[in-house]
């Protein structure tokens, strides 16, 4: 089959760039769930953008510095930061609802920022909302594949150009797509790790075809935990936003004492890897780690999907107590490119959370990355619109017969990734990770390719490049922090914390 454009995954850069497509171009989307079985449906907290008038963009793009740790590239925050308050003004032009009170848009807090700026919709729910409203404007130009995973890129190696992919439809069925541009929109890798916030399927699939494609990937170390999963019976159960703190709640362990006082000047609203950190710390020690939300007046009227998630699990809202744990939430680095998502490889694209602009730097900003999948989204629409659009695409086949080697299942992967390349790591641990996933991979059994192999494939493969990049960076930056430069967990107790996890 022929498309003009593919676009890989659903979450909110995919779509933002579908709907803003020329009508003459034949788009088609191939995704491995359900079109909403995205990380952007999930988000809770919203889209940063400087829209109040005693806030300004600079201030966004400083807090974007300095949350990073320094580690960004200044044009692209500028340029995002910039972009910010025109993609959600177009948002609303476009039909999408934010949270307002009159005309004013209710602007939200979250860790890291000087300002409130975040607008949200209904209250916890920004990603439903704007997944939802970004859907139901897609044309009929567009095709939608679902329950399809993508196995390969169809690369034409001597002019180093990608040309479509090959992938297995709902019925188990392999295809071929020829495309004059491919966009990898398939999101983060949060599902490698026990606990998280993402939805299963986020493995990292985009930054593994990638890569085999000649793509350059870089920061993969940067994996963002976010301080508070809902955490119950050595479980995770979902994100308890950060904007639950925004609006005054405390992490508080199980004496009552607050802890993030005396550790950052914005306390319990200190950036993102900090608080992680901070929470890994004390329960190396024992503790257990409640988010106090006693602060909160009328929380299930702001909170709604927050309290269904607390209720569901027998949590009493009364009690004000809902207990925390940090969980694998975001993929800082990934594929590199510019902000409208070109890489290296002639005619492959990637927008959203599988590119590296290098906007987030060491550690994202919250609720900076429903808006870098807007801003990407929206810039490579208006570049491809201006491309000739008379060519055909090249019909290029398969490189081989992919095969796939039988490994361990994913439960056994995820743990380990929590135990050994988690909030904290170590170099002896990182090296038996690496040997391990290495040794993993190179198993003589082989598999058949369909869904629940190819996700384990792509999740070791996955879990590897993460490993060898955090090999690399011998000191602690931003969401990479090794255990040699924390003098306080360097004890029998840590390890026997880290056994543990
Ligand atoms: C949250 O709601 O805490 C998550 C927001 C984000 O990851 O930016």
């Amino acid at each position: 089959m022929n498309t003009d454009i593919l676009i890989i995954g659903s979450g909110i850069a995919a779509l933002q760039l579908a709907t803003k497509l020329d009508s003459q171009y034949n788009v088609t989307i191939i995704t491995k769930g359900k079109i909403n079985d995205s990380n952007s449906y999930l988000a809770q907290g919203g889209v940063a953008a400087a829209i109040d008038q005693s806030d300004d963009v600079l201030s966004h793009a400083f807090d974007t510095l300095k949350a990073g740790e320094y580690y960004n590239l200044p044009s692209v925050v500028k340029y995002i930061t910039k972009m910010a308050p025109r993609v959600v003004h177009e948002l609303i032009d476009q039909g999408m609802t934010f949270d307002q009170i009159g005309h004013k848009l209710i602007l939200g807090k979250e860790g890291a920022h000087q300002h409130r700026r975040i607008v949200h919709a209904g209250g916890d729910a920004t990603g439903k909302h704007l997944t939802e409203s970004l859907t139901n404007q897609l044309s009929e130009q567009v095709t939608i594949y679902e329950n399809s995973f993508v196995y390969e890129l169809l690369m034409d190696h001597i002019q180093q150009k990608c040309c479509g992919a090959a992938f297995v439809d709902a019925k188990g069925k392999k295809q071929l797509v020829h495309a004059k541009y491919t966009v990898l929109a398939t999101g983060g890798c949060g599902a490698l790790y026990q606990y998280t916030s993402n939805h299963p399927m986020a493995l990292g699939d985009g930054v593994v075809l990638a890569q085999q494609a000649g793509a350059k990937i870089s920061d993969l170390e940067f994996i963002q935990f976010h301080p508070t999963l809902l955490y119950m019976n050595s479980n995770t159960y979902g994100l308890i936003s950060e904007a639950v703190r925004g609006e005054g709640a405390t992490l508080i362990n199980q004496n009552g004492i607050p802890i993030m006082e005396g550790v950052h000047p914005f306390k319990d609203l200190a950036p993102r890897h900090i608080v992680a950190q901070t929470i890994y710390n004390h329960r190396l020690k024992g503790d257990e780690i409640y988010l106090s939300i006693k602060q909160i007046n009328q929380f299930q009227n702001r909170f709604p999907s927050i309290s269904q998630l607390c209720t569901k699990y027998s949590i009493d809202l009364h009690d004000g107590l809902i207990p925390v744990t940090p969980g694998a939430h975001f993929m800082i680095g990934g594929v590199e490119t510019d902000i409208k998502g070109e890489t290296n490889v002639q005619n492959l694209y990637c927008i959203g959370e599988v590119a590296n602009t290098r906007l987030h730097g060491a550690n994202r900003l919250a609720s900076n990355s429903l808006l870098e999948g807007l801003v990407m989204g929206h810039e490579l629409a208006s570049h491809l619109n201006k491309q000739p659009k008379a060519q055909k695409p090249e019909p290029i086949a398969p490189s081989s017969n992919l095969t796939i080697p039988k490994l361990p299942n994913l439960k056994h992967l995820q743990k380990s990734m929590m135990k050994n390349v988690g909030i904290v790591r170590r170099r002896e641990q990182l090296t038996i990770q690496l040997n391990w996933l290495q040794s993993s991979l190179q198993s003589k059994l082989q598999t058949n390719l369909d869904l629940e192999s190819f996700n384990n494939f792509i999740a070791y493969q996955m879990a590897y490049l993460i490993t060898q990049s955090a090999l690399k960076r011998h000191d602690s930056l931003g969401c990479h922090q090794m255990a040699e430069d924390v003098s306080s967990i360097n004890t029998t107790e840590s390890r026997e914390y880290v056994e543990q996890v």
